[in-house]
This record gives C-alpha cells, sequence and structure tokens, in this order.
C-alpha cells in the first residue's frame, strides 16, 4: 500500500473547490494545500477544508512537500502555470484545456516528457460507465456501423455574467477550446481519428458575445458527426441531446454526463445475445418479433437477416452529481497508478490533451473565417 499521493491545488474557484470536496473521499490523494491569486479566496477555502492556504501561488510552488499539482485555472493560465509547475518537478493535473493554442501545449507535453512527470488534462467523459459502454457497442459492430452522431448542448448561462472570462476568446480560448474539447476527446475515442469539415459561430445580437458555436466532422469513412454549443440557457434548462444512428440502431443519451442510454434496435437472435452479453446490466425490451416471412431486410444495399426490434435502458445507477464525481477521482486514480507504475496505461494521457485541442484549434480557426 502506497501512503496517498500529495497534491496542492492553485485556482480555488468553482470547479477548484469541486474536485477538492471530491477528492477529499479518496484515500490515494491527499491535498496539502490551496492557492489563488484571490488571497482572501485561498484563505476561505484553506480555512473550509482545514487546510494551508498559500499566500500566492509561488509559495504553492516552492513547496517541497508535493508531488502534483492540480490547476484549476482559467484556460489562458494553464500555459504558463503548468510550465511553472513542470519546472519546479511536479507532476500536474490541468483543468481542459490544455492550453489555449497548440504551440503552447505542444511545449509543454515536451517539457513534461523532459522531466519525466505526467500532464494530464482533466478531459473526464471516458471514465463515465456508458460512455465507455457506448465504445464497447461502437468497436462490436453490432448494430452495424456508425453513421452519424449528433451532441446537440444547450448550456446554462445564468452563471456566467457579460464580464465573466469564458466570454472573452483570449481568456478562454472560446467555446470549442473551454469546453468543446471534451466531447472532441469523447468523439474520438469513440470513432476514431476525425477531421473536422466545417464550423460557425454566432455572436448574440447586439454584442460581441459568441454564445453559440458548431461544427461537423468526419471519422474514418463512415461516421458524419455534428457538434452544436450554446451557452443561452436558465440554469434550470441546462440540456443536452446525443444521438448516435447505426444501420441497425439510434442510440440516445440526455445530459453532458450522461445518466441513462437508450438504444432502439433491429437485431438478429445472434446479434441479441451479443448486445446482452456486451451490456450486462441494461434492460431490454423485446417489442417485435419478425416471423419467418419477415426475417430478409435490406439497407445500404446489403441484405440483413433481423429476428427482433428491442428497446434497451442502461443505467449506472448513479445520480449525475455522484457519476460526475466519481468520473473525477476515476480519472485521477488512472494519473495516479501511472505516476506509481511506469507501465501502467492510462485511459486519458498527454496525447488525448493535445489531440483535443487540435481538433478545438481546427473548428475556431473555420468559424473565425467568416
Ligand atoms: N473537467 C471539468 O469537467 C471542468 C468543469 C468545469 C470547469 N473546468 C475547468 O476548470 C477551470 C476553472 O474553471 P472555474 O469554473 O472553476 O473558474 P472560476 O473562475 O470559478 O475559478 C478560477 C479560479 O482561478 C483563479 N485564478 C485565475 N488566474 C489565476 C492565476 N494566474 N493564478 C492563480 N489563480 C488564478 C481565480 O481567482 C479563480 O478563483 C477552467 O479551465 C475550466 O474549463 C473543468
Amino acid at each position: 500500500m502506497h501512503p496517498p499521493l500529495r497534491y496542492g491545488l492553485i485556482g480555488c474557484g468553482g470547479f477548484g473547490r469541486f474536485c477538492l470536496k471530491e477528492y477529499s473521499q479518496m484515500e490515494e490523494v491527499v491535498c496539502v494545500a490551496v492557492a489563488d491569486d484571490q488571497p482572501d479566496l485561498a484563505a476561505k477555502t484553506g480555512e473550509a477544508f482545514q487546510l494551508h492556504a498559500c499566500a500566492t501561488p509561488q509559495e504553492l510552488l516552492d513547496r517541497t512537500d508535493i508531488d502534483l499539482i492540480h490547476l484549476a485555472t482559467p484556460p489562458f493560465t494553464h500555459a504558463s502555470l503548468a510550465t511553472a509547475a513542470l519546472e519546479a518537478g511536479f507532476h500536474v493535473l490541468c483543468e481542459k484545456p490544455l492550453a489555449t493554442t497548440m504551440v503552447d501545449a505542444e511545449k509543454l507535453v515536451r517539457l513534461a516528457a523532459e522531466r519525466g512527470r505526467i500532464l494530464a488534462v482533466n478531459l473526464i467523459m471516458r471514465y463515465n460507465p456508458l460512455c465507455q459502454a457506448v465504445k464497447a457497442l461502437v468497436e462490436s459492430r453490432i448494430l452495424g456501423d456508425p453513421l452519424h452522431a449528433q451532441l446537440v448542448n444547450a448550456a446554462q448561462d445564468e452563471t456566467l455574467g457579460a464580464g465573466h472570462w469564458f466570454w472573452d476568446p483570449e481568456k478562454s480560448g472560446g467555446i470549442f477550446i473551454e469546453h468543446g474539447v471534451h466531447f472532441f476527446d469523447l468523439f474520438e475515442w469513440w470513432f476514431g481519428a476525425g477531421e473536422v469539415l466545417s464550423a460557425q459561430q454566432m455572436t448574440r445580437p447586439g454584442t460581441d458575445i459568441i454564445d453559440q458555436v458548431q461544427c461537423a466532422v468526419k471519422y474514418g469513412d463512415t461516421t458524419l458527426a455534428n457538434f452544436y454549443h450554446g451557452f443561452h440557457q436558465m440554469l434550470r434548462r441546462d440540456q443536452q441531446a446525443w444521438l448516435i444512428l447505426f444501420e441497425q440502431g439510434t442510440l440516445r443519451m440526455r445530459e453532458w454526463v450522461p445518466t441513462q442510454l437508450e438504444l432502439d434496435a433491429t437485431l438478429s437472435e445472434a446479434g441479441l445475445e451479443a448486445l446482452v452479453a456486451l451490456l450486462p446490466g441494461a434492460k431490454v425490451e423485446i417489442v417485435e418479433r419478425y416471423g419467418e416471412s419477415e426475417r430478409q431486410a435490406t439497407s445500404r444495399h446489403r441484405s440483413r437477416t433481423v429476428d427482433v426490434r428491442i428497446n434497451l435502458v442502461d443505467q449506472p445507477g448513479l445520480a449525475k452529481h455522484d457519476l460526475y464525481g466519481q468520473m473525477l477521482r476515476d480519472l485521477l486514480r488512472d494519473q495516479i497508478e501511472a505516476i506509481r507504475d511506469a507501465t501502467h496505461r492510462r485511459t486519458v494521457s498527454e496525447a488525448n490533451g493535445l489531440s483535443s485541442l487540435a481538433y478545438a484549434t481546427a473548428a475556431q480557426a473555420l468559424a473565425d473565417r467568416r
């Protein structure tokens, strides 16, 4: 049994404090000190969590009793703070995005490799059991090829006042970079390498606030995907819809941390058996059984033998907030294992921090062209 990994938090804002609470439930890690460029906020956070509060981020970086820095500051600060942390010899868990430009992100990844340190980006979506189920489904080809995928993210802006750093592209990088990276990462994990084909953005009338973006991405020679992100909803109307159209089924999820997967599929008996084996916890209802004369069907000019139409519902059994916390803890646990054992293969590595940003910067460049 290893002693807990010691970490320091830089950035005591909303998300840094949320993570502090979630990580405090882990045996593998212990927070030693916190810092923020607002010393009062650091002090308040230290008091609330009974932790040492540093007067400045530099004071935290000067400590010798810390293994890892969790960087939960706005995107434009990631490059300089992660550089300072790596140069001081720490592992880094950086909030997404890794940086706001590819040049900075590549420099950081090179520096981490030179120093033999972990530089993980908190791309938590892969740690959602439902997102893992989607990956298994796509890879199994039980439903045939995934032809089209869509994410409609209608996010709240009730907590994002007009002066918030989120709206300033110099500080956030823009919506694709600040938020889209989560989904670019996940879709690449599901469908393989993709190419951003086109992207658009819209400004809120009468302002220079870009509150809607969308892009189209092509994955291999099978899948066309659309991503829409709009930050314009009341908190209580924050909503997301996911759709994946396969050759033999349609998969739907809701919420940005999905808690339920629904599938409507038309399969052979063998396909159904394989599906049940793949998702053993899911509830399956047979809605239609085909008689001998109805078993032959055709799509994409291919003949298919089908026996049943089913509805499937899969749930990890956790409320959204608890699942979110579990995903955060699982990502950190994965990184800690790699710190302890250099042969451990992580689900999210530096390469994913870079790759997700590459899609986002490509989409932003295309959106900026118009
Ligand atoms: N992984 C996820 O699921 C997830 C979810 C939400 C936010 N985030 C990311 O977390 C980061 C922080 O977001 P937030 O919503 O907590 O923002 P926030 O504005 O609430 O908090 C940011 C904090 O960083 C501090 N700060 C700013 N510049 C600093 C500097 N140079 N040195 C030290 N402290 C500095 C601010 O004072 C503030 O307290 C962003 O990168 C965001 O994208 C990730």
